[in-house]
């Protein structure tokens, strides 16, 4: 992929030009009365204009042709992407799913990124800017003259196998498994594979991703700024028949235009995509005693308009080094005013068999959960010294303030729920002993 150079910084106002055209950003926005190079000036707001200055998001693109020169947008028959959240009835138990099948070419011919999306849950409305969506895309072939864009959320992509090669209005990214990018709402973007390809999708309406404050933690620590990557500016100049396929209002809509959207010879502001390699991730955690919450975890937080609480955050489950004395190291059972849903990567997760990378797991709103029988056992007999946990592992989560619901897809279509899910705690053992020795606890 030719041009594939980034820029670092979260949130950053940044200037990007393609090497073929220097100066094609103008030193103001719409002035000199015409654009450097014959380009035209286009906006693209990602807050309200009058946000306040630390949330207001916006970017300036200098293109070829405006977005707006297309014909009009008609109906898009999409099977499995959705927002109705009452298509199956509420179903507050433990879910787990296998892995998602990736459709060969030889068994139903080419597939693209957007045919191969599926929601599998959510909750809320892009129409009231507020709720998200789960989705899992299933891929073997690239998009060819086909672009994307959600007018009804943020996506953030985290790619579980195969490589995804970006193209975006803002220039080009590479995503491998193991890294994710977010593209904001209404930001074009093409996807090309080398094959069979895997991943998931937390769209999230009505809220932007922004890392997570740190309090007492200090001013370093968990995902650093530095370490998110912008693409630069890189633009093709082609005249074609091409699709753009808009996600509006929770359906898809596609217009024909006769350029490609990829034009922007140069760009300013600080509205962007951006990736980022889950191995940057600073992870903290207790030294001494006791188990911190997953909240340690969070790379990024889509937050609603409660304090603290989240329309939906990004945790991931590192590798890491467990120290802690006298304690019971895993995940602890619980029951959470959140929905989680969680998916592997690559490895095996560390608290419970049979959860396996390419699937996933929905614990929803106070639907108990935590490790299985033999996790408890062993880890409540575990010697206490230093030990890596989740080697060779990158579990994450998107965990969600709403309760998600599971759609058609989810519960059937994609004929991989696990019903024996709920046995993997099924052998847990009372070892209730009102004999108990209280002399035997640990004093701190
Ligand atoms: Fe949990």
């Amino acid at each position: 992929m030719d041009n594939l150079q980034y820029m670092s910084g979260f949130g950053n106002e940044f200037v990007s030009e393609d090497p073929r055209c220097l100066g094609a950003v103008p030193k103001n926005q719409n002035s000199p009365q015409t654009c450097p190079y014959g380009l035209y000036a286009e906006q693209l707001s990602g807050s309200a204009f009058t946000c306040p200055r630390t949330s207001n998001k916006r970017s300036w693109l200098y293109r070829i042709l405006p977005s707006a020169k297309h014909e009009p947008f008609k109906p898009y028959h999409h099977s499995f992407l959705t927002h109705d959240w009452d298509s199956v009835p509420p179903n507050p138990n433990q879910m787990r799913w296998a892995p998602f099948h990736i459709p060969s070419v030889q068994e139903i011919g080419k597939v693209d990124f957007v045919e191969g999306l599926h929601t599998l849950c959510g909750a809320g409305d892009p129409k009231v800017r507020t709720g998200l969506a789960v989705h899992v895309y299933t891929c073997n072939s690239g998009m060819g003259d086909k672009a994307f864009y959600s007018s009804d959320g943020n996506l953030l992509l985290v790619p579980q196998q195969g490589t995804l090669y970006i193209t975006t209005e803002f220039g080009k990214m590479v995503v491998e498994p193991n890294e994710i990018c977010v593209i904001q709402l209404g930001m074009r973007f093409s996807v090309n594979v080398d094959g069979m390809s895997r991943g998931y999708i937390l769209e999230v309406f009505g809220a932007s991703f922004e890392l997570p404050d740190l309090g007492p933690i200090g001013a370093n620590g968990l995902a650093n700024p530095r370490d998110f990557l912008t693409p630069t500016a890189c633009y093709e100049d082609r005249s074609c028949d091409y699709t753009i396929v808009s996600k509006y209002q929770g359906k898809l809509f596609c217009a024909k235009q006769d350029h490609s959207p990829f034009d922007v010879v140069g760009w300013h502001g600080n509205y962007t995509p951006y990736k980022y390699n889950l191995d940057r991730f600073m992870v903290i955690n207790a030294v001494k005693f006791d188990h911190a919450d997953p909240s340690i975890f969070t790379v990024l937080t889509a937050q609603s308009t409660r304090p603290g609480v989240a329309i939906a955050d990004f945790v991931i489950f590192p590798p890491r080094w467990s120290v802690q004395e006298h304690t019971f190291r895993p995940p602890y059972y619980h029951r959470n005013c959140m929905s989680e849903f969680m998916g592997i990567i690559k490895g095996d997760y560390e608290a419970k068999k049979g959860s396996l990378p390419g699937g996933g797991t929905l614990h929803s709103m106070m639907t108990p959960h935590g490790p299985d029988a033999a996790c408890f056992e062993a880890a409540s007999r575990e010697e206490m010294v230093p030990k890596v946990v989740a080697a060779g592992t990158q579990a994450f989560m998107f965990e969600s303030s709403m309760s998600m619901a599971i759609t058609n897809w989810g519960n059937e279509t994609c004929r991989v729920v696990d019903d024996e899910y709920f046995q993997c705690w099924a052998p847990i053992q009372k070892h209730f002993d009102p004999q108990w020795d209280p002399s035997e606890q640990f004093e701190e």
